[in-house]
């Protein structure tokens, strides 16, 4: 079984697309209706998460039967704030990292134990590593989340669980609707990426593909960039 968190979201949408032709799925996510309907759709089952009001991880882990395989975990659970630093409320700040940060500690503490073989995956941002403005709330929660993979990585060797993270860029989806709401906006974006594209779910998917697969059962502790060469690439 593969464990889809923050699966109504445009990533989550795309991934159980893309995996319950072939897979017992198991969903996450915060709001009933919306889950209700995609899991019954797929015949899967789900669970709704409230992050300010959680319990204790070994306590969340008995959603699934303890007979079940847990084969991954796609964390998809996230949100962007683009606010100068001091104009970021103490509210604003603490919810990106709960959102972001705190629902990776969660899930992953939660299966960790459960996932001998296994592979989980987190996301992460271009702003986890390379220094944009305005960007220091969800840059603190994402490069978070690339130090807490990596260690887990470390920890959960012995187990062969592999923990992973995707560092996209600016993509197409429900969170990033309002920046790109305008065709000025949208170029902009587009022609800050040394490869002049704004990002989409099928450039993540194959990566996705294979990092749950044992294709990449050499791979743990890494982040990969996805963001059309942008944390790393000058064009000439
Ligand atoms: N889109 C981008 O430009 C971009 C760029 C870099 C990194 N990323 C990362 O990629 C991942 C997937 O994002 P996406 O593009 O698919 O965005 P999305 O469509 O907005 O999905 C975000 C998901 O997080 C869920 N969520 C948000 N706040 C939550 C909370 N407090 N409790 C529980 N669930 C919550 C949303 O639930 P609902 O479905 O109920 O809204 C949704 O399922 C995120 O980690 C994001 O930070 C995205």
């Amino acid at each position: 079984m593969y464990i889809i968190a923050g699966s109504t979201g445009t990533l989550g949408t795309a991934i159980v697309d893309a995996l319950s032709k072939d897979n017992e799925l198991f969903l996450i996510g915060r709001d009933e209706t919306k889950l209700k309907e995609q899991a019954s759709a797929i015949n899967a089952d789900y669970q709704v998460i409230d992050l300010n009001n959680t319990v204790e991880p070994r306590e969340f882990a008995k959603i699934i039967d303890t007979d079940t395989e847990i084969k991954g975990l796609v964390n998809c659970i996230g949100s962007i704030l683009i606010k100068p630093l001091h104009g970021t409320t103490i509210d604003e700040f603490n919810d990106v990292i709960t959102t972001n940060l705190f629902s990776s500690y969660y899930l992953l503490a939660s299966f960790a134990r459960r996932m001998k073989n296994g592979s989980a995956i987190f996301f992460s941002s271009v702003a986890g590593s390379k220094g944009l403005s305005n960007h220091e709330a969800i840059a603190a929660a994402k490069s978070g989340i690339e130090g807490f993979a990596r260690s887990a990585a470390a920890t959960y060797a012995k187990d062969n669980l592999r923990v992973n993270v995707i560092a996209p860029s600016i993509m197409d989806s429900n969170m990033s609707e309002k920046i790109l709401s305008s065709e000025a906006a949208r170029e902009v974006s587009k022609n800050m990426h040394p490869i002049s594209k704004i990002g989409d779910a099928d450039d993540i998917l194959p990566v996705i593909k294979w990092l749950l697969s044992p294709d990449a059962k050499w791979v743990t502790g890494q982040t990969i960039h996805v963001d059309g060469g942008l944390s790393t690439v000058k064009p000439r």
